[in-house]
């Protein structure tokens, strides 16, 4: 928990020297990865050019900083598949997000709203910092993945992380989940990384239901992209929401592709961990020797 207090307070002290909002405190290093350069004013170390393919990818995020090395190490990463053996919570949190408006913004990485709001979990209070999509899904629900998933971003005043996430899946009927199809046409506005446009009349009712009312998991995970900090609380819906398939075209077009891959379960050891274990010379030596 220090190593992410520590985060999110480097952060915020990073953004509140370059930044003309405040409010413009992230989780996900906002700015570091627009255009893969590490030049801006609002870059850090961490992660400057991180993405999704190649060695700048999952697989090699930790190569990236020594910040991160928590992507190839950490036991409780996230994402992961939802199944019986991950709990229920037992008590549906407390959500307030207004019907809003804010800045949204191509990060590069992912696109992303500005939002205030106020979560509150076992007890705990969390504010909103902001919320933004992966295509397709990072959990997955009984091994299956789902077009589209939502990130609610949230930090207590003590530094510590929830987050809300819920996928969408594709409905025959056309039935559609009102703030994604808003925003389904917003995207198309800012296609590129650096993009910014306004966004107004947010309509978050259906999705502060799912939260507020609805069957949920929970488990101690971590941020899904570097400097994949643990601690992170995550909530998240058991039933896909609905969304329409020209709003999640639009959204996959601009995305393209965002998703880590699923990491082993809370508690046990880390993928990359047992992956470079099992890449040992004796193991490569076996390989060539059954290959000739
Ligand atoms: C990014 O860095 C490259 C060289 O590393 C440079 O040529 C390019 O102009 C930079 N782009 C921006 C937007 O600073
Ligand atoms: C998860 O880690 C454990 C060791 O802690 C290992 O035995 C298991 O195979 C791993 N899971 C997967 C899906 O590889
Ligand atoms: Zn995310």
């Amino acid at each position: 928990m220090n190593g992410l207090f520590f985060t999110l307070f480097a952060s915020l002290v990073v953004v509140l020297q370059v930044s003309a909002s405040p409010l413009h405190f992230h989780l996900h290093q906002r700015g570091a990865s627009v255009e893969g350069n590490a030049t801006s004013t609002e870059s850090e170390a961490t992660c400057a050019t991180f993405g999704y393919t190649g060695i700048n990818g999952p697989l090699g995020w930790a190569g990236l900083s020594p910040d991160n090395a928590l992507c190839s190490t950490g036991t409780s990463q996230s994402p992961i598949n939802f199944n019986a053996q991950i709990k229920k919570a037992s008590a549906n949190p407390t959500v307030w997000m207004p019907d809003g408006f804010g800045d949204f913004e191509n990060l590069g990485t992912t696109v992303e709203v500005s939002q205030v709001g106020k979560t509150t979990f076992e007890g705990k209070v969390y504010n909103l910092q902001q919320f933004h999509f992966h295509t397709p899904s990072e959990h997955r629900i009984e091994d299956e993945t789902f077009p589209l998933e939502v990130h609610f971003v949230h930090a207590a005043d003590d530094g510590a992380g929830l987050v809300l996430g819920a996928v969408f899946d594709i409905t025959p009927t056309g039935a559609t989940t009102e703030f994604v199809h808003t925003l389904g046409q917003e995207v198309e506005k800012i296609p590129k990384a650096g993009d910014k446009t306004q966004v107004h009349g947010l309509k978050l009712g259906k999705i502060v239901e799912a939260f507020q009312t609805g069957p949920l998991f929970t488990y101690s995970g971590s941020l899904t992209t570097p400097p994949c900090s643990e601690g992170i609380t995550w909530v998240f819906a058991q039933n896909p929401l609905p969304i329409d398939v020209k709003s999640y075209l639009a959204f996959k077009n601009v995305i393209k592709f965002n998703a880590r891959f699923t990491q082993n379960n809370s508690g046990e050891k880390n993928l990359i961990d047992i992956a470079a274990t099992q890449i040992g010379p004796q193991f490569k030596a076996t390989q060539v020797s059954e290959a000739i």
